[in-house]
């Protein structure tokens, strides 16, 4: 069982009486009318890469976990309606691949689409590196599939752009983390292939320059600015020394760096011209220091390894803080002079490791230890430093989880930092749906 039992960063570890992979939806309300009557908790899990600990089992050795990973079949795709109907089981990956051999595109992209599902991209409202043009997964589904907690299924699997009778019930489920069921299937929407792309690695002396850069990037791109991820030179650098395969773009270091990618449907967009002209008068404003457009598909792809092997590289820099935050996209330069002078001041020699999806507001704000530090020192400041974080996410009015959702390691924070109402709200939710507290207790809330 060892595999379901720890997440990709081996930060989380828990037990389990039993680990069940059911293949049909009906296998899995079966699994879940048992549990239901013997009142055993049931823990959902999909390609187990979320970085909160939601898919982890608690240590009680009783609680039983439910990987939807032979679930993977696609069940349909209407090309005229604009749509897919896969599983929940079905790697992110796959599912891009699927629309492209249908000629269309499935947007949602992260570093973990190799592994991560469907399933568990919907019950995080996972995000990533395209939702300034696409949105969130939230954004991208008109229909579900549910295995409420007594085992009932709702199939909810409509494949309509419009309609109003009541409340929208599936976006209950999307970013619930499995505690309100388990989602074995969704129609999902499809949109127009990319035939044209143009990416450009730019450095930057700081984060105005980035905001700024944005805005002429939009003036002249328009919505063909699909991507626009922001690294500090820290976060750059650990990928140089631990990710295999990558390079400097520049002979000399500069502080900040944005990867920027346009995509247009046209197959002769010439978004090189684009992305030159504005390079061109961001130059001319001082807002850039240095630019390399990609040339190749090798060398777009060589760009985004480097930035997505972020994660991967803080992992080899011993035990690290993710904070997933997310301020007004206005705000970021403020928020990131702020909360590293209250780190500086409180927690000397922390490394901030700053980097994210800029243009939705959305920074990954982790924390690796002090060089030469103990690992159990840098861990024993652990609570405080998230709280010096967070406190200057409050003062900006700020989100303490921008997209990896709350599991077991921000409810604590939550608990804190969002509205109490809200909070209640949601506790009646749950206890309406799941009366018994089977379906994943203890993540989102403190049980
Ligand atoms: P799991 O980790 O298995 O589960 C996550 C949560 O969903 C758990 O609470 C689990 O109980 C629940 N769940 C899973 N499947 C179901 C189901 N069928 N029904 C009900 N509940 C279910 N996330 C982003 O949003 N944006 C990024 O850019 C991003 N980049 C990443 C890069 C790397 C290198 C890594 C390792 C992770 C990244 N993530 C990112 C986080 C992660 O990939 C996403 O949260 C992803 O959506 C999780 O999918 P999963 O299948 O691995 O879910
Ligand atoms: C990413 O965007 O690379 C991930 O969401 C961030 C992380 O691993 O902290
Ligand atoms: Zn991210």
């Amino acid at each position: 069982m060892r595999s379901y039992l720890t997440d990709w960063r081996n930060a989380f570890r828990g037990k389990a009486a039993l680990v069940v992979r059911p293949a049909t939806t009906e296998e899995v309300a079966a699994v879940v009318r048992l549990c239901h009557a013997a009142e055993v908790s049931l823990v959902p899990q999909g390609g187990n890469t979320g970085l909160c600990g939601g898919s982890m089992p608690d240590d009680s050795g009783r609680q039983v976990v439910l990987s939807l990973t032979r679930m993977a079949r696609i069940r349909e795709v209407d090309p005229a309606n604009a749509t897919v109907t896969v599983e929940a089981g079905v790697v992110l990956q796959r599912l891009q691949e699927a629309a492209a051999e249908a000629g269309r595109l499935f947007p949602l992209s992260l570093g973990a689409e190799g592994s991560c599902t469907v399933g568990g991209n919907l019950a995080t409202n996972a995000g990533g590196t395209a939702v300034l043009r696409y949105g969130n997964m939230r954004d991208l589904v008109l229909g579900l599939e549910v295995v409420l907690p007594d085992g009932t299924v709702w199939n909810g699997l409509r494949s309509l752009r419009k309609d109003n009778t009541g409340y929208d019930l599936k976006h209950l489920f999307i970013g619930s983390e499995g505690t309100l069921g388990v989602i074995t299937a969704a129609v999902l929407k499809l949109f127009p292939a990319l035939r044209s792309q143009a990416t450009a690695w730019v450095a930057l002396p700081s984060t105005e320059a980035a905001l700024a850069l944005i805005g002429i990037m939009r003036d002249l791109g328009g919505d063909r600015l699909t991507g626009f991820e922001m690294m500090s030179r820290q976060s750059v650098e650990f990928v140089l020394r631990h990710v295999a395969g990558c390079t400097d773009p520049f002979a000399q270091t500069h502080p900040w760096y944005v990867l920027i990618e346009l995509g247009d449907t046209l197959p002769d967009a010439a978004l090189g011209d684009i992305l030159e002209t504005a390079l061109g008068e961001a130059f001319e404003q001082g807002l850039v220091l240095d630019a390399a457009i990609a040339t190749s598909e090798a060398r777009v792809a060589a760009l985004w390894h480097l930035r997505e092997g972020i994660s991967e590289a803080q992992n080899h820099e011993g035990p690290s803080l993710k904070h997933d935050i997310s301020v007004p996209v206005s705000s970021i330069p403020a928020f990131i002079e702020r909360a590293d002078a209250a780190l500086q001041e409180g927690f000397p020699g922390v490394r901030i490791v700053c980097y994210g999806h800029v243009g939705d507001g959305n920074l990954h704000y982790n924390i690796s230890k002090p060089v030469g530090a103990e690992d159990a020192s840098f861990k024993a400041c652990a609570e405080a430093i998230m709280h010096a974080v967070y406190e200057v996410v409050a003062a900006f009015n700020g989100s303490i989880s921008a997209e990896h959702g709350l599991g077991q390691s921000k409810h604590h924070a939550a608990a804190l930092y969002k509205d109490a109402l809200e909070l209640s709200l949601m506790k009646s939710i749950k206890q309406l749906l799941d009366p018994k507290g089977l379906m994943n207790p203890g993540k989102i809330f403190v049980s």
